[in-house]
């Protein structure tokens, strides 16, 4: 009988090329190419509802997301009047994870994977948004210190995009505190590493998102999912 797939679903070879060029890609490469274009369409989504406040990132490591960002939101410059009054704020030890507590160890998260240099993300950061808009800053210091304070200590009213990427339940939750009285109904939460440690919802930043919501009284709606596991939420009441 006629295969329905006609002569492509015989040309074993071509299935064979793609499965060995698919199977070979570096899943940090795959993981990040997604995670570009998730939070193109964050940035897109957030400036069509011509939101304010500022951008939050959690974990900026070398500054690719950072600078990725401050990227999309120039290019989306039209589509909201309020689009250069963000400032672009970053939290990161450039060390890596310091000493983790026995609930967040975890095969990948040490810090011979993390450690970076603060000097060189700064002047990423600055070349990338080259005088562009309200600036950016980047906090170094360990979250359990730097994120101590009210956010206004940093010039942080209000906050339209805020990522998560510190990987660990302890240094998310830190974050959560830190943004829970100055979050709104709108602003975009993206989680990367949302299923980590197996999927575990009582576990690692899923379990601090979690304890965020019934903490705030915020919910959530889901908009995206991308890479290894990261997923894209917006806050309503
Ligand atoms: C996955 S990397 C961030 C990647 C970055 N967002 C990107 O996509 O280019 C995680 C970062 O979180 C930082 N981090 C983890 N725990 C931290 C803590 N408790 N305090 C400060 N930084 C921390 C690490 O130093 C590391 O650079």
């Amino acid at each position: 009988m006629k295969s329905k797939f006609g002569l492509l679903g015989k040309l074993e070879f071509l299935q064979n090329l793609s499965s060995t060029f698919i199977s070979s890609i570096n899943p940090a490469v795959i993981h990040n190419i997604e995670k570009y274009i998730a939070i193109k369409k964050t940035v897109y989504l957030n400036s069509l509802e011509h939101q304010t406040g500022d951008y939050l990132e959690f974990g900026v490591y070398t500054g690719s997301s950072f600078c990725h960002t401050i990227k999309c939101f120039k290019k989306t410059q039209k589509f909201n009047p309020n689009q250069k009054d963000t400032k672009f704020i970053g939290f990161d030890s450039f060390e890596g994870f310091g000493e983790l507590a026995e609930e967040d160890k975890h095969p990948f998260y040490v810090d011979q994977n993390f450690t970076t240099s603060y000097k060189k993300v700064k002047k990423r950061a600055e070349r990338t948004l080259k005088g562009w808009g309200a600036g950016c800053q980047l906090v170094q210091g360990y979250f359990e210190e730097t994120l101590q304070v009210d956010p206004s200590e940093y010039g942080i009213k209000d906050i339209r995009i805020a990522f998560i990427d510190s990987d660990t339940y302890s240094s998310s939750k830190c974050a959560f505190e830190f943004i829970k009285n100055n979050v709104k109904s709108g602003t975009h939460i993206i989680l990367d590493d949302f299923y980590s440690y197996n999927g575990d919802p009582k576990k690692g930043v899923s379990l601090a998102f979690n304890e965020f919501l019934t903490n705030s009284g915020f919910q959530f709606r889901k908009i995206l999912d991308y890479g290894m596991g990261g997923i894209v939420t917006v806050l309503h009441r």
